[in-house]
């Protein structure tokens, strides 16, 4: 049985101080949530101890996670953060390849699967994103370029490693443009993600949790969650508002 999730990706907003009281009015409002959704809060690497302790506080019923991780264990890697640490500080979960960084921060196939890699041995489960750009989708290639995200990153490993991955299908022209993959949409993605997946690994495609993300929000959430193949959320913007994050995560 996969698991229903929606993460929070909170990119590079907040204080401390208002990250803090983010993590705070999400524990509380999710504190009597029974609908069986892990929920998942990705803070900025300076808010991690912090907002770790207010989770543990608060009953651990939310889960941490990085928004991304080194690709090295450890050593002369000046300015990064390795997974052991983030697993040191409480996270359970970190996101990886995302479009932003691989846009803006040049991150390869090659570097992702070796974060991927870094994550795993540390003990975190991979939040991976895949996603074709605008022009992608217009000139008809977007099964092709999320294929190949998968391929090269994914079937390099083993089944074991693979049970602990969730994929988010993050559709960069939809990111934080209000602009929102259709349900239908979504799901076509989704079902050709789980397809792709199963082509290397059969026994658990129909057990990969598989995310939607992109200007995901409360009055589309519901309609997007009912399909099939989407197992949950990674929300971006609508994640800064405690109401609205709750929202989303009642949708299902
Ligand atoms: P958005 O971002 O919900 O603001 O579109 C989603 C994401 O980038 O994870």
């Amino acid at each position: 049985m996969r698991k229903k999730i929606v993460a929070g990706n909170w990119k590079m907003n907040t204080s401390v101080e208002e990250g803090i009281l983010l993590a705070k009015q999400i524990s509380f409002l999710t504190k009597d949530l029974e609908n069986g959704v892990e929920v998942i809060i990705a803070p900025p690497f300076t808010h991690l101890a912090g907002v770790s302790q207010v989770l543990k506080n608060e009953g651990g019923k939310v889960h941490l996670s990085a928004q991304n991780c080194a690709d090295q264990l450890s050593g002369a890697y000046t300015g990064e953060v390795s997974a052991k640490m983030l697993e040191d500080v409480g996270c359970k979960y970190v996101i990886i390849g995302h479009s932003e960084r691989r846009e803006y921060y040049g991150e390869t196939n090659e570097t992702l699967l070796k974060k991927i890699e870094q994550a795993l041995s540390a003990g975190l489960s991979p939040i991976f994103c895949v996603g074709e750009k605008l022009d992608e989708r217009e000139s008809n290639r977007h099964f092709e370029v999320v294929a190949e995200q998968i391929t090269e990153v994914l079937y390099k490993l083993k089944g074991f490693d693979m049970s602990k991955v969730i994929v988010a299908y993050e559709p960069v022209w939809a990111i934080g443009t209000g602009k929102t993959a259709s349900s239908d949409q979504a799901e076509e993605m989704h079902a050709y993600i789980r397809r792709v997946i199963g082509g290397k690994f059969p026994a658990l495609a129909d057990d990969i949790s598989i995310l939607y993300g992109g200007s995901c929000k409360p009055s589309n959430a519901q309609e997007i969650f009912a399909k099939e193949n989407v197992d949950g959320g990674l929300i971006g913007g609508a994640s800064l508002v405690a109401q609205d994050f709750i929202a989303i995560i009642k949708s299902f």
